[in-house]
């Protein structure tokens, strides 16, 4: 059954340039399952942009001595050049500045105003006297008061994953002027989480529990359980989307209450341009929405944001968040302050059109249950002994084999061997076996399906050794090995397409493979043409000496 589906990447910070951590969190494994579910003949809106608010931003700006707009004018088309750049196929890419979005989230903050949903409460927030400003979320630092780590936001410690008030660190400190804040009235508009408890605790809890990935229900499961209090949603900030009420001048949406809700302005944008209607991918319960993230944004996506769109009335809930842990690099955290991070723009540089290597890597070694590390000599070792090794090898010994012998012309086949009965069929069932694997989110254990497709052809030729028959003369049976690898590289050529974009567009090309939906490979539909065209090689080999710049680059560059 085809369904319709709206599938979202966490909106990066328009603070910096995007780094491997991000692309292995929330942007391949979302853009994996988003091109599977178009090749499957769904319905797709997959949607992101830049968030341009919220404290991250004039943080920045002042760290760079510019404005906060030209802050995010900068790194909003650097970040979207960069998913252009490693082939992630948003059908939208937007930016909170964009008035659609602020359109759509004043709208939202009214509507749930006139239902009566927040609470208006003045309360002593802390306050930088020096720099005369509220001192919330990022724009101060404090000693964690749930895991005492020493380094806690505003309104979250990173640490822990909790969400905090700023009133509750421990110890805090300007991240203006260094110095310790001082305690000052001002109104805000809270949404009451506690009156959302019993509604997350049947959704989520009751209905949810065997969906959830365990590293997300865990989570969210303990917060839900610890109680939960109501939380601002506004800010004394000059860089936001300003409340849009009376009695909030000078006041702006906290960033979380209006990031979430750029998912739904930038499914608006592209609904537009497609001049089609796009209440069903937020409002039909049909829809299947899948929110993609790393957990730090857990609780946001988990418990935030649906008690908002519940409130609403009218949206649906998420029907999954296959939120990731972290990717370390080399043994540490990946740090843009320390300058600890391998930045996509600077990969391209030292290794221009290897993206689908990049993502091949970042794929096999997903955080997806736990975090892990990303190592050069990992990542040499990924291209080198699979993508080279294993995949392009099988690929060009078919490619080479079929214009030798048969100058590029597809050969017939003919009686097939029990085993080769056998191994089609087995070479027919992995598209729905990586399939199933993407459905569930395990996106390892489905690229390593795929690879084990190219094993099997290796492991075919190695067996039957048609460079050896073909001088013996037994021809016929040179041209039924030789169809049977050219299948096995048409279905490669369809089911890397997630994964490896690039790469799958190359083997279209070189064996002219037919496009198919994903469930109608079968062997009795054929996918490759009659002939196929020169090959060129699809991967190179990383030398040992490209690795250890890197490495010194890294070092180096560390601060
Ligand atoms: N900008 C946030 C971060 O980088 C993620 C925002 S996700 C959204 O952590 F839901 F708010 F869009
Ligand atoms: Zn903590």
């Amino acid at each position: 059954m085809k369904k319709r589906y709206t599938i979202t990447s966490a909106l990066p910070y328009a603070n910096g340039p995007i780094h491997i951590g991000h692309l292995a969190g929330a942007y391949i494994p979302a853009d994996i399952y988003s091109r599977f579910l178009r090749l499957s003949g769904h319905d797709v809106c997959f949607v992101c942009g830049s968030d341009e608010h919220g404290a991250a931003i004039p943080i920045r700006a002042k760290k760079e001595r510019t404005s906060a707009q030209n802050i995010i004018d900068k790194y909003h088309f650097i970040i979207k050049e960069s998913f252009i750049d490693f082939g992630i196929s948003f059908d939208n890419y937007s930016r909170t500045s964009s008035e659609i979005h602020h359109e759509t989230a004043s709208e939202f903050f009214k509507d749930l105003n006139d239902k009566n949903i927040f609470i208006e409460q003045e309360s002593d927030q802390l306050y930088d006297s020096t720099e005369n400003q509220f001192l919330a979320d990022r724009f101060v630092e404090g000693e964690c008061p749930k895991c005492n780590f020493d380094g806690a936001y505003g309104d979250q410690c990173e640490s822990c994953g909790s969400t905090l008030n700023a009133t509750e660190l421990i110890n805090p400190r300007s991240k203006l002027s260094g110095n310790k804040p001082t305690l000052k009235k001002t109104k805000h508009w809270f949404l009451p989480l506690n009156k959302f408890e019993s509604f997350l605790k049947k959704w989520f809890l009751v209905e949810k529990k065997d969906e959830w990935k365990t590293n997300v229900f865990g989570q969210v499961k303990s917060w839900i359980n610890e109680g939960l209090k109501p939380r601002a949603i506004t800010r004394d900030l000059d860089w936001g989307i300003p409340v849009p009420i009376k009695g909030a001048e000078g006041k702006v949406l906290y960033v979380w209450f209006d990031a979430p809700i750029g998912y739904i302005s930038s499914t608006k944008e592209w609904a537009k341009r497609k001049k089609i209607d796009w209440k069903p991918y937020w409002q039909d319960p049909k829809t299947e929405l899948v929110h993609f993230i790393g957990k730090d944004n857990i609780v946001f996506h988990c418990i935030i944001f649906p008690s908002i769109l519940k409130a609403s009335g009218k949206y649906i809930l998420p029907t999954n968040v296959p939120a990731n842990e972290f990717l370390n690099l080399e043994g540490n955290k990946i740090s843009t302050s320390k300058n600890w991070a391998i930045w996509l723009h600077e990969y391209l540089e030292d290794f221009p059109e290897m993206q689908d290597s990049l993502r091949y890597a970042l794929t096999t070694n997903a955080p997806e249950n736990k975090d892990n590390d990303f190592t050069w000599k990992d990542f040499q070792a990924r291209n080198n002994n699979e993508l080279v090794a294993i995949l392009g090898n099988f690929i060009n010994r078919v490619a080479v084999l079929t214009q030798k012998y048969y100058d590029s012309k597809v050969p017939s086949i003919g009686i097939l061997n029990d085993n080769e009965q056998s191994l089609v069929n087995e070479v027919y069932s992995f598209p729905k076996k990586i399939g199933d694997s993407i459905e569930k989110f395990k996106f390892r254990e489905a690229v390593n399906t795929m690879m084990d497709l190219a094993r099997l052809g290796n492991k075919y030729l190695a067996e039957e050794e048609p460079w050896k028959l073909i001088k013996t003369d037994d021809s016929e049976r040179v041209k039924t090995i030789m169809n049977i690898s050219l299948q096995i590289c048409g279905v490669l050529g369809l089911v890397c397409e997630p994964f490896l974009p690039n790469t799958s567009k190359k083997l279209k090309a070189i064996f002219n493979i037919k496009d198919t939906e994903w469930d109608s490979i079968s062997k009795e539909s054929p996918i490759i043409a009659k002939n196929i065209e020169k090959s060129s090689l699809i991967f190179r080999k990383i030398e040992d000496q490209e690795i250890e710049l890197q490495l010194e680059k890294l070092n180096e560059s560390k601060q």
